[in-house]
């Protein structure tokens, strides 16, 4: 929700209108946009973040330009209330439901009503919005029960762990290491990585082996999120500082006080809150909107991002100074295909997981899974793998393995050697055990690649059939299970 409490009304009712602005005035601390229809109404939408949308229902509205309908897909955050009047009550109804609107009015509406009715409107919509917060710190404590492991030890079998943070891979290793030291000082932190890799995961553990452990950690995403309201979010607003502030915020600067901020996407932010940013790291000052009072706040900020800061500043989007203050220590988190040593322990780790969760016996994974696995390239880093598991065991039978079968189209199709080619150097000590081992390579990867249809490849690699026979036989290549 915005710090600033934006109502768009869209209505090209007289009556209606009115009645909003007695309702709703300026005073009293909302900030109304008046839309004649929903054209315009969904220009307002992509411009500005709006709290509320009041929406006088117009049935002749095309679906897609439908504001209302379309507020609640691309600005889920923002409440709606429909408007109509009794002639039209089904079609009301029927539009008060599909889009989960909070209140419908009818019409003649009545200013002392309405006012009533936005106001507990936005006050649910901030619970609901508490809540969501709430229960994402639930659900991490609750894995913290199931996986109640002493943190930081090495667990069995080569298996390490840092806090929630499973690896076995070397470069998992080395970078563990080095957020153990950055742990330790008060420096700020910058983790850098591609989607899923677990950024948030690591500045987790980073903060709970910190001195700052038993103070708060907050987190704020900046992705997408206007200047205002990320200011208020972070450095926290007055009630009556601005018009909609109807209470007091604490921003979480000073919630954290401590503590550890976690600022993910920290890539996104403005050039304006770079500056603001910036005064933070340098002063340690807040200054909540519509207060003249400077408070002081001790935290660290981790940041986060999986575009290269970097770059971003060579390219002048992103201020040099703010970037060096950010990466007191900088960690990058390598992608899961540069780590496959990694995805035996996360699939095993994930299996218990969720077998745990949702109380199915399942024994394990099935080697050619394991293999199939290791071959995929995971665009999508850890969470692709853990969404993958966890979905394979939603559809393992009862006390089973899981196996090919079980994976998902895009996973089984991976031929092998696609990643295997990147590193691949030919073996042999001359120089015709050398050829023959590419020829073996080649061989073995067109046959894969056309699941075995020897007519394809021998035609493919300008071989007779029994030309691919022969060396079939001779590199003693094989069809794989897992190949159908
Ligand atoms: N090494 C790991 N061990 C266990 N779980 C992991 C590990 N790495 C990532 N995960 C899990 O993968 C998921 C994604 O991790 P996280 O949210 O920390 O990634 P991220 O880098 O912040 O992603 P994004 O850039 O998309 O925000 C989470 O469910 C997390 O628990
Ligand atoms: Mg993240």
């Amino acid at each position: 929700m915005s710090n600033i409490q934006t109502i768009l009304v869209k209505s090209d009712d007289p009556d209606v209108t009115s009645a909003v602005s007695a309702a709703l005035s300026e005073a009293e601390g909302f900030r109304v946009i008046y839309c004649r229809d929903d054209r315009c109404a969904l220009r307002r939408l992509e411009e500005v973040e709006v709290d509320m949308i009041l929406c006088d229902l117009d049935p002749d509205v095309p679906e897609r330009e439908n504001a209302l309908i379309r507020s609640r897909l691309a600005h889920a955050s923002c409440a709606r209330i429909v408007i109509f009047g009794p002639e039209m009550m089904e079609e009301g109804l029927a539009m008060f439901e599909r889009t989960a609107s909070f209140m419908y009015l009818l019409k003649p509406l009545d200013p002392k009503q309405l006012g009533v009715v936005v106001k507990r409107g936005l006050e649910h919509a901030e619970l609901a919005r508490r809540h969501r917060i709430l229960s994402r710190e639930l659900k991490l404590s609750l894995d913290d029960e199931i996986f109640g492991r002493e943190p930081g030890g090495s667990v069995a079998g080569g298996i390490s762990q840092f806090e929630r943070l499973v690896y076995a891979s070397p470069k998992m290793a080395e970078l563990v290491a080095e957020a153990k030291i950055a742990a330790r000082t008060n420096m700020p932190i910058l983790i850098q990585g591609e989607t899923g890799t677990g950024k948030e995961l690591l500045a987790r553990a980073i903060h709970f082996n910190s001195e700052r452990m038993n103070s708060p950690m907050h987190s704020q995403n900046c992705g997408g999120v206007a200047d205002d309201a990320l200011h208020s979010e972070l450095f926290g607003h007055v009630r009556g500082g601005f018009p909609g502030a109807i209470s007091d915020r604490l921003g979480l600067f000073r919630a954290a006080d401590g503590g550890t901020v976690f600022l993910d996407e920290v890539s996104e932010i403005s050039p304006q809150f770079q500056i603001a940013l910036l005064r933070f790291l340098q002063e340690g000052e807040v200054k909540p909107l519509g207060s003249d009072k400077v408070m002081s706040s001790d935290v660290r900020i981790i940041s986060a991002s999986n575009k290269s800061l970097e770059a971003l500043v060579e390219q002048g989007r992103f201020r040099r100074d703010l970037y060096y203050r950010l990466r007191g220590f900088m960690l990058e988190i390598p992608p899961l295909r540069e780590r496959p040593e990694d995805i035996p322990v996360l699939t095993r780790f994930f299996v218990e997981k969720y077998a745990g969760v949702v109380g199915r016996r399942v024994l394990g994974v099935t080697s050619e899974v394991l293999k199939q696995l290791e071959n995929y390239s995971f665009p999508g880093n850890v969470r692709e793998l853990e969404t993958e598991v966890q979905r394979m065991v939603a559809v393992a039978e009862q006390g089973g393995y899981i196996a090919l079968r079980h994976l998902s189209e895009r996973i089984r199709r991976t031929r092998a050697p696609e990643r295997a080619e990147e590193g691949w150097m030919p073996e042999g000590a001359t120089l015709k055990e050398k050829v023959e081992s590419l020829e073996r390579m080649l061989v073995s990867r067109k046959l894969a690649e056309h699941r075995w249809n020897q007519s394809r490849v021998a035609e493919e690699l300008g071989l007779s059939r029994v030309g691919l026979a022969n060396k079939i036989k001779r590199y003693g290549l094989r069809r794989e299970a897992g190949h159908v």
